[in-house]
């Protein structure tokens, strides 16, 4: 089979390594891809979010399934154009992709397939705004409609700074502040049949003790070893199927991944966000322990195919990763930095790196590229022999001015 990845950040490189593990992948393609997926197949330049530019390139390299990796493409239409000329690819139609791309219709989707969520209220004048924040009162949550990067949320006990960041937005979604800790769980969807994979946790603010702005990610582990052991059930049935058959019934099939965000309140499980793509970086943690070929999983996923009772196979043990991004992320990140040490870092017992933001420069230097630079994996029998082997690698890496997450995975016991 022949593989062409969509994407060039750490998530992609992550995709691009467990592909080439699959024994029916032949031949693997990268778009744009980095200089880490340059090591495992070939890199193309493409405009992402130019879906005409997509199929085309797919038609050059004879894929035989596209992956696409980020929220952009999808909600630009790419996997509607290579449906069309019958290309499977992994990955909502843009109608779809609106679970992501739109924080008001993801809301509504979730009320009519009675999935637990905060409530909300969707505003678009300053006077429903206020009267939202009152409703709910603090912490205030509010969110702008649109795709953001992870940025477009705003958690504060601050009315005035709620009010602020509402008024940067046409249209935003108010909702009540859920308490409790986070978790991520992706479940692959072919639009009737759907598959959990391995929950993960996600460090989303810039600095330790969860403080600082949202970014797009920070850090990341899998398994949870405290997750109990009915959540994925629980969550498949009262979360990712009933979103899945509403979809289904709206005549919008869902194909690809369902990213699940949840907080896990006092009350049970609730939806904090649905996304339309793997997250980042915690598929870098999830796929380091797929023990299932990647490349048919997904291709079962795209066409339709996978059987009502699949279920995945993992590998025994953890994996940590560990973001190094550029000074100056999440706000004004600085590229073009010279990355050193990366093979020093792979040399660490059961860790390696990820590119995520860097280019070349020249034919041997790295550079920064983008705010998040690098994810460094470390992989151990457990959560804390995973930790020490990513920090022990971050150590090695040089980069000017590195802003890096020192507590990571830190606290997390090897049993839950
Ligand atoms: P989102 O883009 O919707 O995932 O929001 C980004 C982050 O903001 C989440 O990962 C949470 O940490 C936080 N957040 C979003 N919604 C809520 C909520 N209703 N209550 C508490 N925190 C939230
Ligand atoms: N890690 C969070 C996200 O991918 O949105």
């Amino acid at each position: 089979m022949k593989v062409l990845v969509l994407g060039g950040g750490g998530r992609e490189h992550a995709l691009a390594r467990a592909l080439s593990r699959d024994p029916n992948v032949v031949s693997l393609h990268c778009a744009p891809g980095n200089p880490g997926t340059s090591a495992l197949g070939e890199n193309h330049v493409v405009n992402v979010t130019d879906p005409v530019a997509v199929r085309e390139l797919a038609g050059r390299v004879r894929a035989d399934l596209v992956v696409i990796g980020p929220e952009a493409p999808l909600v630009a239409g790419v996997a509607d154009e290579l449906r069309h000329y019958g290309v499977p690819c992994f990955g909502p139609d843009s109608r779809a992709a609106r679970l992501e791309g739109s924080k008001s219709f993801a809301k509504e989707v979730m009320r009519a397939a009675g999935v637990p969520t905060a409530s909300a209220r969707t505003c678009d004048s300053p006077a429903q705004v206020r009267a939202a924040l009152e409703e709910f009162g603090g912490p205030y949550v509010v969110k702008a409609d649109g795709l953001a990067s992870g940025k477009g949320v705003v958690v504060t006990e601050d009315m005035a700074e709620a009010e602020q960041h509402a008024s940067r937005h046409e249209k935003v979604v108010i909702e009540e502040y859920l308490d409790g800790p986070e978790l991520s769980l992706f479940a692959l969807s072919d639009g009737t049949n759907a598959v959990p994979m391995l929950p993960a946790q996600d460090y989303k603010r810039a600095l330790d003790g969860d403080l600082g702005p949202n970014t797009g990610g920070m850090g990341a582990y899998a398994p949870v070893p405290w997750v109990p052991d009915d959540l994925v059930d629980q969550v498949m049935a009262e979360v990712v199927r009933p979103t899945i058959a509403e979809m289904a019934r709206r005549d919008i099939p869902y194909q690809g991944v369902l990213y699940v965000g949840l907080a896990l309140t006092s009350s049970g499980p609730r939806v904090v966000e649905f996304n339309a793509r793997l997250g980042d970086p915690e598929t870098q943690v999830v796929l380091d322990r797929l023990a299932t070929p990647l490349g048919g999983l997904l291709l079962a996923t795209a066409t339709g195919g996978l059987p009502p009772q699949t279920t995945l196979e993992w590998r025994p043990g953890a994996a940590v990763t560990v973001v190094v991004s550029a000074d100056g992320y999440p706000s004004d990140p600085v590229t073009g930095d010279l990355v050193t040490g990366i093979s020093a870092a792979e040399e660490v017992a059961g860790a390696y790196v990820l590119h995520a933001g860097t280019a070349w420069s020249g034919a041997h230097d790295i550079t920064t590229a983008g705010g998040r630079v690098l994810s460094v994996v470390g992989t151990g029998a457990d959560v804390p022999t995973a930790r020490a082997s990513a920090y022990a690698a971050v150590e090695r890496i040089e980069l000017r001015g590195a802003r890096v997450r020192t507590d990571i995975a830190s606290g997390v016991g090897a049993e839950g």
